[in-house]
C-alpha cells in the first residue's frame, strides 16, 4: 500500500515538474526589441537567460576556439588551424506554440535580421507549425550484370525478412532503441551500361543523421543479394535525396502584418516566378538554404547533405522548382509551407565533438533529431518569405545597404548612438562607404 501511495505521489510530482516546464516556454518570449543595439556580450547574456546556458556554456560560445587542437586534429585530415564565423541568434520564432532562439553560424550580412523580420511578422498570428515523416534513412545498392532484373526485384522482395535481419545485425543498439532497418524497395532502373537493379534499404536512423548505419548495413547485406540474384554489387551507399526524412513547415501571416492585401499579391506572384522557372528557383532556394545551412551548421550536422537533399528534392518532379509554396487565403492572408529533405542528428559527428554546437543544439532545447529539423525547415521559410518580401517591394538592396552602412561605421570605429547616427545619414545620403563614415565619426567627435 506504501509503495503503491508513493507511486502515486511520484507521478502527481512528475507531472506539476512537466506542466511546470511547459508554462516557463509558453513563458519565454524570444521577441526583443533593440537586441541589435546591446553589445555581443549583453546579447550573450540574454541568449544565455533564455536558454538556461551556464557560465562554461557561454565561455564556450564567446571564445571563438572552443574547438580545440587536438579535436580538430581528430576531425578531418592535415589540419593546421581552426576556422571561425560569426554566431548569432534569430529572434521572434514561435514554432509549435513554443518560443525558441535560434543559433545561426554564416557569413553572410542580412541574413539573420531577416530570419528575425519575418519570424516576427509570423509570431503575430501564432508562428510557425511543423511536422515530419520521421527519421527514415535510404541506402542504395548498385546490381549490375542481372541478366532478368525483374525476375530478381521480385527475389529480393521475397527475401525481405532475410535482409533485415542480417542490415540490423550490424546495430544492435539502434535495434534495442527502436530503430533499424524497417522496409526495402527495389527498382529497376536503365542506364548508359543497361538495366541495373537497385535496391533501397530504408533505415530509421532515430536521433543519428545516420550515414555510418546505413552504410555499413548496405556493405553487409551486398554479398547475400549479389548471391539471390546472381548480380554483381557495386555502390553501397546512402541516398541524401531523403524523400522518408522529410521536414514540413508553415505559417499564415495577416495581410494587415505585411502592409495589405497587395503585399501579399506582390508575394505571391514572386513565388509563382519560382515555381515556374529553374533560373529563378534557384535563387529562391538559395534564399532558404541563407536560412537553413547556419542552423545546420551551428549544429555540427553536414551542411552538403542538406544541401543536396533540398535541391534532389526540389526537382523530384522532373522540373526544378520551389522549395516552398505562397499563396493567399480565403481572408486575403498569405500562407506559406515548406518541405524538404532533413537527414541532420543529435549524436555522432561534429555535433557531439564541436563544443559550439553541442550549446548550439542546448539552445534549442530539441529532444529529437526529427524536432531539429522541423526548426530548420521553420527558418528556412522565415528567410524566403523575408527575402522575397524584400525583392517583391523596396528590393534587397535597401536593407543590404544599412547593414553594410552599420560594418562600415564599426570598422570606422563608432558605437552606440553616435553608429547609430552615422548609419542613418549615409544611408539617406546614399553614401555608404568607409572614407565617409570616418569622416562622419571625426565631425561628430569634433563636435563634443
Ligand atoms: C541572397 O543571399 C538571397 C536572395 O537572392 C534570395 C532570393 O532571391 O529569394 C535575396
Amino acid at each position: 500500500m506504501l509503495l503503491y501511495i508513493l507511486l502515486i505521489q511520484g507521478f502527481i510530482n512528475y507531472q506539476a515538474i512537466m506542466l511546470c516546464n511547459e508554462r516557463m516556454n509558453e513563458m519565454k518570449n524570444s521577441s526583443y526589441s533593440g537586441f541589435y543595439k546591446l553589445s555581443p556580450e549583453e546579447r550573450l547574456a540574454e541568449a544565455a537567460e533564455f536558454c538556461g546556458l551556464s557560465e562554461e556554456d557561454k565561455a564556450v560560445i564567446s571564445s571563438g576556439n572552443s574547438l580545440d587542437m587536438d579535436k580538430a586534429d581528430h576531425m578531418i585530415e592535415n589540419v593546421i588551424g581552426r576556422f571561425t564565423l560569426p554566431m548569432a541568434v534569430g529572434l521572434n520564432f514561435t514554432i509549435n506554440g513554443k518560443d525558441y532562439l535560434i543559433p545561426m553560424v554564416s557569413e553572410e550580412p542580412s541574413v539573420v535580421a531577416a530570419a528575425s523580420n519575418a519570424a516576427k511578422m509570423a509570431r503575430e498570428n501564432g508562428g510557425f507549425y511543423t511536422s515530419n515523416t520521421g527519421a527514415i534513412m535510404i541506402a542504395q545498392i548498385q546490381l549490375i550484370d542481372i541478366p532478368n532484373p525483374n525476375f530478381a526485384k521480385i527475389k529480393i522482395y521475397e527475401n525481405k525478412s532475410k535482409i533485415i535481419e542480417i542490415c540490423n545485425e550490424k546495430d544492435p543498439t539502434l535495434v534495442k532503441f527502436g530503430g533499424g532497418m524497417e522496409d526495402l524497395e527495389v527498382r529497376v532502373i536503365d542506364t548508359l551500361q543497361g538495366k541495373m537493379v537497385i535496391v533501397h534499404l530504408k533505415v530509421n536512423t532515430l536521433d543519428a543523421m545516420g550515414a555510418n548505419a546505413v552504410n555499413t548495413m548496405a556493405e553487409a547485406v551486398a554479398p547475400f543479394l549479389e548471391e539471390i540474384t546472381g548480380g554483381k554489387a557495386y555502390l553501397r551507399i546512402l541516398s541524401n535525396l531523403a524523400v522518408h526524412r522529410l521536414a514540413r513547415a508553415r505559417t499564415v501571416i495577416k495581410k494587415e502584418t505585411l502592409g495589405g492585401e497587395e503585399i501579399v499579391d506582390k508575394i505571391v506572384t514572386a513565388y509563382a516566378f519560382a515555381a515556374a522557372d529553374p533560373f529563378r528557383a534557384a535563387t529562391h532556394n538559395k534564399g532558404i538554404m541563407n536560412g537553413i545551412i547556419p542552423v545546420v551548421l551551428a549544429t555540427g550536422n553536414d551542411t552538403r547533405a542538406i544541401e543536396s537533399g533540398a535541391h534532389a528534392y526540389a526537382s523530384i518532379s522532373g522540373k526544378y522548382t520551389s522549395l516552398t509554396t505562397w499563396e493567399k487565403n480565403a481572408d486575403g492572408d498569405l500562407v506559406g509551407t515548406i518541405e524538404l529533405p532533413m537527414a541532420v542528428g543529435l549524436v555522432g559527428g561534429a555535433t557531439k565533438i564541436h563544443p559550439t554546437a553541442q550549446v548550439a543544439v542546448k539552445m534549442l532545447g530539441v529532444k529529437s533529431a526529427t524536432e531539429l529539423g522541423e526548426i530548420i525547415a521553420a527558418v528556412g521559410l522565415a528567410q524566403n518569405m523575408a527575402a522575397i518580401k524584400a525583392l517583391a517591394t523596396e528590393g534587397i538592396q535597401r536593407g543590404h545597404m544599412s547593414l553594410h552602412a552599420r560594418n562600415l561605421a564599426t570598422v570606422a570605429g563608432a558605437k552606440g548612438e553616435v553608429m547609430e547616427e552615422i548609419v542613418k545619414k549615409m544611408v539617406s545620403e546614399k553614401n555608404v562607404r568607409l572614407e565617409y563614415a570616418q569622416e562622419l565619426l571625426k565631425e561628430y567627435e569634433n563636435r563634443k
